[in-house]
């Protein structure tokens, strides 16, 4: 058979590429896994009984509506509300199969093969796996130049169709103020095209400060989408529930596009995610109070630069770390890192488009007591 070239092309997941190292490791020490950004820590007890409970409910297997439980979109529509200081309706919500999919199915409702998006570079790599699979045509925003806004004006076309922001970003952790996303917010809207919010990270801000007005400007969701994970914020990755918030013009292409692909979110992580949004208060804030403690530590740790390993931005689960070695690879260096110390990371090259000197670390992973172990380590990496 013939396969689809644009596909072929596109790199692993640098997840499973990480993985893929783990059979060279020296193995006399504890693996210190920097890799993937999931929560380490089980999900919520109520929200396991929740689980167990729906699971042994005679419709516990069925499909879903399409998109997603009323009642959880009521309760989405009404944290969101609570947090944005905003008015947002429960039939601006769409609830999906995860993030990812929330980003899959938007892009494609939005651009045809040949259209151009817009992403911010350190970018994150599912976004540009899939923007490459799909031959949409991705442009790269510098967001941390002194005139982002000015930078995304230039790489406007008329094949644009979409900027992307992600906030807090992966990989850097880096959050975007409400004024220079409502400027962004304000160039999409002159130019007609969606600015999408991907919002995985929102409640790992260390505030309950909004983390945006968007959702308070005139006509907000004829330009604006913002997008949701439940996967990280109730430890749920694998129950596969995240969100859409937008306009009804727009939401109605997804559905098709989610009737083709998920049919619904699985029913049992919506009835876990309502439990979580409704019950699992204490709980979230606890696991968000002690993950952002954690990055204040992470913070202490990497002032000292480590074996030259340099800290530039951090936040959420993340720190971006420029490596010393500026003769190696980054991949090498990444190798290094496993099989002479057992310390796994991401390369940065999987987050832009070349090489340039960065690795990822997910400090969320570790418990801080290991934070010293960590700093050992990198210090003796030759
Ligand atoms: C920025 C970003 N968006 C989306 C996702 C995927 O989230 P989900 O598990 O809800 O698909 C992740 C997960 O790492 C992420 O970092």
């Amino acid at each position: 058979m013939q396969l689809n070239p644009a596909v072929q092309s596109i790199a692993v997941s640098p997840i499973s590429a990480a993985y893929a190292h783990l059979p060279h490791r020296s193995g006399d020490q504890d693996l210190l896994d920097l890799s993937q950004a999931a929560p380490a820590y089980p999900t919520a007890p109520v929200i396991a009984q929740r689980i167990a409970e729906v699971a042994g409910q005679p419709d516990g297997g069925k499909y879903a509506p399409l998109y997603g439980l009323p009642s959880l979109r009521e309760a989405f529509a009404a944290e969101l509300a609570h947090d944005y200081r905003a008015v947002v309706r429960p039939d601006r919500t769409m609830i999906v199969a995860g993030c990812n999919q929330a980003f899959c199915s938007v892009t494609s409702a939005l651009a045809s093969p040949g259209d151009e998006i817009i992403i911010s570079s350190p970018f994150y790599f599912n976004h540009h796996m899939w923007l490459e699979a799909q031959r949409f045509v991705p442009r790269y925003l510098q967001l941390w130049s002194e005139d982002p806004v000015g930078e995304a004006t230039e790489l406007l076309s008329d094949r644009t169709r979409a900027l992307v922001l992600v906030t807090p970003g992966n990989p850097t952790g880096a959050i975007l103020d409400p004024a220079t996303i409502d400027r962004f917010a304000d160039l999409c809207e002159r130019n007609n095209i969606a600015l999408i919010i991907d919002e995985t990270y929102r409640n790992f801000r260390g505030t309950d400060e909004p983390a945006h007005q968007a959702f308070s400007r005139a006509h907000w969701d004829r330009t604006v989408i913002s997008l949701h994970s439940f996967s990280k914020d109730l430890a749920i990755p694998g129950y596969r529930v995240g969100a859409i918030v937008g306009g009804a013009a727009m939401l109605n292409e997804v559905g098709k596009i989610q009737d083709c692909v998920a049919i619904s979110a699985p029913r049992v992580g919506q009835e876990a995610t309502l439990t979580g949004l409704v019950d699992a208060g204490e709980w979230r804030k606890e696991q968000t109070d002690r993950i952002f403690q954690s990055l204040l530590s992470f913070r202490t740790m990497m002032a000292d630069r480590p074996g030259g390993f340099e800290l530039v931005q951090s936040g959420a689960f993340f720190g971006w770390v420029r490596h010393p070695f500026g003769d190696r690879s980054t991949d090498d260096v990444v190798r290094d890192l496993i099989v002479q110390h057992d310390v796994l990371t991401i390369p940065g090259s999987a987050f832009t488009p070349e090489d340039q000197g960065f690795l990822r670390f997910s400090f969320a992973n570790l418990d801080p007591a290991s934070f010293g172990d960590l700093a050992q380590r990198l210090a003796r990496l030759s």
